[in-house]
């Protein structure tokens, strides 16, 4: 199997080039706008899959698809926040070629819109997956689970990443995006928004029988499962979805500047 992976040597890209260290017979090609940084990754890649290093701006997937004819194709490059008027551009060509598709897109209308692809993408015989991550998916399952015993009307979510998760420019790109933006959710009942990266809350997830994880400081995030969701369970009034980096005093400066730019 040959895997295209847009952003391939990218925090993110990179991260699920190392996780398929262990599989065989399957080719990487390691893609992004600057064939030494790609080269540079492969050098130093060290697993069972072959690593291509290949020059590849996405707005020439077209010929990279026709040239390099990968089985799949992962966009992990980002921001997904500013894929501009051609943003399905990669989906697009893919579906063209009849070529598997996922990415990692963290954006909350870019996720959304990638529906209106289904019915093109099962007839050329292909899945085309988006916002393929913790955010929404886990979330998207849990609520799943548990709709089939109750009915989810009020939802809040974070996520807590580890002080030692690498973070890349791109991540950075978006947060300064939407950080004192206004970021689309349901509130009330009602189509709303809320302030990105200026609205908080504090929470300690304490499982049962278990000591209490630390209590976290969380503000809102652009993800997603603000649009997604609610979709998926039509008693749903309300969604909040935070993300909670530590350290927090940087955090909470990171607050204060959306507050200062809303
Ligand atoms: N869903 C989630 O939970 C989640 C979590 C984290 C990140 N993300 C998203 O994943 C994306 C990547 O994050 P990251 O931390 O890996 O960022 P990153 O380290 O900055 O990596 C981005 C990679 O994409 C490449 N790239 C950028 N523009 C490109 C283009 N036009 N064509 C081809 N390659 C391009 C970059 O290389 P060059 O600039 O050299 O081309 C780089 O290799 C971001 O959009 C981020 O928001 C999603």
């Amino acid at each position: 199997m040959r895997i295209l992976i847009l952003g391939g040597y990218g925090v993110f890209g990179g991260r699920l080039a190392e996780l398929l260290a262990d599989v065989p017979d399957i080719e990487l090609l390691i893609c992004g706008r600057n064939l030494a940084s790609a080269q540079e990754f492969c050098g130093r890649y060290s697993g069972q899959p072959t690593v291509v290093p290949v020059r590849l701006d996405r707005c020439d997937i077209v010929g990279a698809l026709r040239d390099l004819q990968p089985d799949l194709v992962v966009d992990a490059s980002g921001p997904f926040q500013d894929y501009g008027e051609n943003r399905y551009g990669v989906i697009c060509a893919c579906i063209d070629a009849k070529v598997d598709y996922l990415d990692f897109a963290d954006a909350a209308d870019f996720v959304f819109g990638v529906s209106q692809f289904d019915k093109q993408a099962k007839a050329a015989g292909i899945f085309a997956l988006s916002g393929v991550s913790s955010f929404p998916v886990l979330t998207a399952a849990v609520l799943r689970h548990m709709a089939k015993d109750m009915d989810i009307v009020k939802v809040q979510g974070g996520i807590a990443p580890s002080p030692y998760a690498g973070i890349g420019l791109n991540v950075m790109r978006a947060v300064v995006g939407y950080a004192g933006a206004p970021v689309k959710l349901l509130r009330d009942g009602a189509q709303s928004h809320g302030v990105g990266l200026a609205e908080s809350m504090r929470y300690t997830i304490a499982v049962p029988g278990r000591l209490p994880l630390n209590n976290i400081h969380f503000s809102l995030v652009d993800v997603p499962d603000l649009q997604v969701i609610p979709p998926d369970h039509p008693k749903m009034t309300d969604i909040w979805m935070g993300a909670g980096p530590v350290p927090e005093i940087l955090h909470r400066i990171l607050n204060l500047l959306a507050k200062a730019r809303s």
